[in-house]
């Protein structure tokens, strides 16, 4: 295993592609990313591991509603997501699906092991479920029926399934935690589960689903799909190639972080270490959990149609900028307020003025003064500020590391830009400007501008695992781009390396000030679009089938005579509605339309009880093509109202009037 070794095995949770990822998603990835290419930086052989957790009810729900196939559906976000991985420069090793062949069959002998060995049994689940977390709760643990994570109604759920025998390791858990006290980080997130889960004692855990089929079939029992969680955390060491092609697993397991939020911490802290004792492997060292990332109004939340769309601000800013703050806003493990206000405050004071005037100001002085050419330092002695500046620079990477392997990037920031603000009071305290007026000054204003351009090399180097952008520009600008030997961290251990005679460049500012009143002006808008649309495709939501969307999509449109009567739109009568079993959002309605009787799917669960609908007349339209929607046939539409905020309400016929009569 990996223990004696240099490497550095790193991971993101796997993300849901339910929807597109926010900001909340891009600062774990971001994070782990920092510390990645700190590693790599120096000395470590790195495996960083991120991908997407697309399995369960909760995708196969949204997919069901965007009217896709659920492959389909998860491929498209995918690429969506590696588009924004690329825009934020997120350098992986690898990225794992879990509806990928490697990763299925891994987790199909994974689940037959453990129930070759008796750690996985049948029996019958009843109890609550919240699928939004894909978790079960005990009777004791739900109350009002919400779920006490993330307090969104949970559904009870009876049906046959597969245990895993969770609660024979409580015991081992809870040893396993109090001897390892960096296993869970922050300290205070191992009390919580200490108290309020393994104190208690575990129960067992559910492990497969029978009630629909978006997952990895049980391969003994076909009618079973795997648990999403066990199917999730799994991928760990199924992206190592676990079981079977283990060179990589032999390298990189146990991993030295988890990188996680405070919302999975009991999966990655109780069922994973679980899983992997009853498999005989190696813990990880780490999970270490940050905060949330919130909005001044509360959470974000996709259905509040509030989420900050990171691709936004990174194509506005620069993944530079974006990665700068979220690493620097919040100490890592608080929860922090996201704003465009403090986003925007920070670029121009801490990344325009004080990163990007120290290199302007620097490099045009070496053209105004030395037609561009880094004269040699010279020792006259007595400037105390040389000193200190020096002393800082080598200061600087050893507290930066102490800083790193903590995971406190906000404060390896702070200490990185105590230099950046170093130097630029070395310039107001030793005004080159005025020496320039004296020749005999010279050199004195030679020495003072290389130590100025060596300080900005150690800036740039620090810089490289928070914003992997901007050392190269830099560089350029100190005409030492071809020079690796002055990029690496090695190169941080002595002040003095950059040789003198190179040529600097004076280019575009680094990060050209915002007009902050305009931009925010400018983001306001977006954002406006954005609720817009959402909403719009909401009310689409509610309303069954795709076509909907469609007519949506282009409002203006209009619609000929003859277009419209081709649509057969018909008086029905509501005989009777049942839940879709396996949703929560849609009932399937039999129709009497007078010569025949229908079956339409309408998603109308969250609005109407099934009672209210029955004996209801309402209008359907009858010729659309019939759908099958989450494997129930749908032969028709009925007509329903929507506001934005996404009440929707049937239509019903006002006068006495025979089931199948045509409007017109
Ligand atoms: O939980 N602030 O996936 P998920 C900070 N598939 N971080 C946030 C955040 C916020 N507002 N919102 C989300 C899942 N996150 C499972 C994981 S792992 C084997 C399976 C981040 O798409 C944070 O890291 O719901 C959180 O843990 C993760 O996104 C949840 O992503
Ligand atoms: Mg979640």
């Amino acid at each position: 295993m990996a223990e004696d070794r240099n490497t550095f095995y790193i991971t993101t949770p796997i993300y849901y592609p339910s929807d597109r990822l926010h900001i909340g998603n891009s600062y774990t990835t971001v994070a782990a990313d920092a510390i990645a290419r700190y590693r790599r930086l120096t000395g470590y052989d790195v495996w960083f591991l991120t991908g997407t957790d697309e399995h369960g009810q909760k995708i196969q729900r949204s997919a069901e509603k965007a009217g896709k196939d659920p492959q389909a559906f998860v491929d498209e976000i995918v690429a969506w997501i590696k588009e924004l991985w690329a825009a934020l420069d997120i350098s992986y090793d690898d990225f794992i699906r879990t509806t990928e062949k490697r990763h299925r069959e891994a987790v199909q002998e994974i689940f037959s092991r453990l129930y070759r060995q008796g750690d996985i049994y049948r029996g019958r689940y009843e109890g609550w479920y919240c699928t939004p977390c894909e978790s079960f709760w005990t009777p004791r643990q739900v109350q009002e029926r919400t779920c006490p994570d993330c307090g969104r109604p949970v559904e009870m759920v009876s049906e046959e399934s597969y245990f895993f025998s969770l609660s024979r390791y409580t015991e081992r858990i809870l040893e396993h935690i109090r001897s390892h006290p960096q296993f869970i980080q922050p300290p205070a997130r191992k009390n919580e589960m200490i108290n309020n889960f393994l104190r208690p004692g575990l129960e067992d855990l559910c492990v497969s689903r029978t009630t629909f089929d978006w997952g990895i079939p049980v391969p003994f029992d076909e009618e079973h799909v795997t648990y999403v969680w066990l199917d999730a955390l799994s991928n760990y060491i199924t992206a190592l190639g676990y079981p079977g092609d283990e060179t990589l697993f032999q390298k990189y397991w146990p991993a030295d972080i988890h990188l996680i939020g405070k919302d999975i911490v009991r999966f990655h802290t109780i069922y994973w270490p679980a899983f992997l004792m009853a498999l005989g492997l190696p813990l990880p060292k780490q999970v270490f959990s940050h905060g949330w990332l919130l909005l001044s109004e509360g959470k974000m939340s996709k259905s509040r149609g509030n989420v900050i769309d990171p691709m936004i601000l990174v194509d506005r800013y620069g993944s530079d900028s974006i990665r700068y703050f979220l690493l620097r806003e919040i100490p890592f493990g608080t929860d922090g307020i996201f704003s465009n206000e403090s986003l925007l405050q920070r670029i121009n004071s801490d990344l325009a003025n004080d990163l990007g005037n120290l290199l302007s100001r620097t490099v045009t002085m070496v053209e105004k003064y030395f037609e561009g050419t880094i004269s040699a330092p010279v020792d006259t002695g007595g400037h105390e500020s040389d000193g200190e500046l020096r002393e800082l620079a080598l200061a600087t990477p050893p507290e930066v590391s102490v800083l790193m392997d903590k995971l406190q990037f906000s404060s390896a920031l702070e200490a990185l830009w105590n230099l950046v603000k170093r130097s630029n009071k070395y310039i107001d305290i030793n005004t080159p400007w005025l020496l320039a007026r004296d020749e005999s000054r010279k050199e004195r204003l030679g020495t003072i501008l290389y130590n100025l351009c060596e300080s900005l090399r150690f800036i740039s180097v620090l810089l490289l695992p928070f914003m992997p952008r901007t050392p190269p520009r830099i560089w350029s600008q100190l005409g030492i781009d071809d020079r690796a030997d002055l990029q690496g961290w090695n190169s941080l251990e002595r002040w003095g390396l950059l040789p003198p005679g190179v040529r600097c460049r004076r280019s575009v500012d680094l990060f050209p000030r915002l007009d902050i009143g305009k931009e925010l002006a400018s983001l306001l808008e977006e954002d406006h679009e954005k609720r817009e649309s959402a909403s719009a495709a909401r009310a689409a939501e509610s309303l069954p089938g795709k076509d909907v969307q469609k007519m949506e999509s282009s409002p203006q449109a209009a619609v000929t005579i003859e277009e419209f009567s081709r649509l057969e739109l018909r008086v029905a009568e509501i005989i009777s509605a049942e839940p879709v079993p396996g949703t929560d959002h849609l009932l399937k309605l039999l129709l009497d339309l007078g010569e025949e009787k229908r079956q339409v799917v309408a998603g109308l669960a969250s609005h109407y009880l099934p009672s209210e609908l029955h004996g209801k007349k309402t209008l359907v339209a009858c010729n659309l093509k019939p759908a099958k929607i989450q494997g129930v046939l749908s032969e028709g539409m009925v007509l329903a109202a929507s506001t934005e905020e996404g009440k929707v309400v049937l239509t019903t016929v006002d006068a006495d009037i025979p089931p199948g009569s045509r409007v017109t």
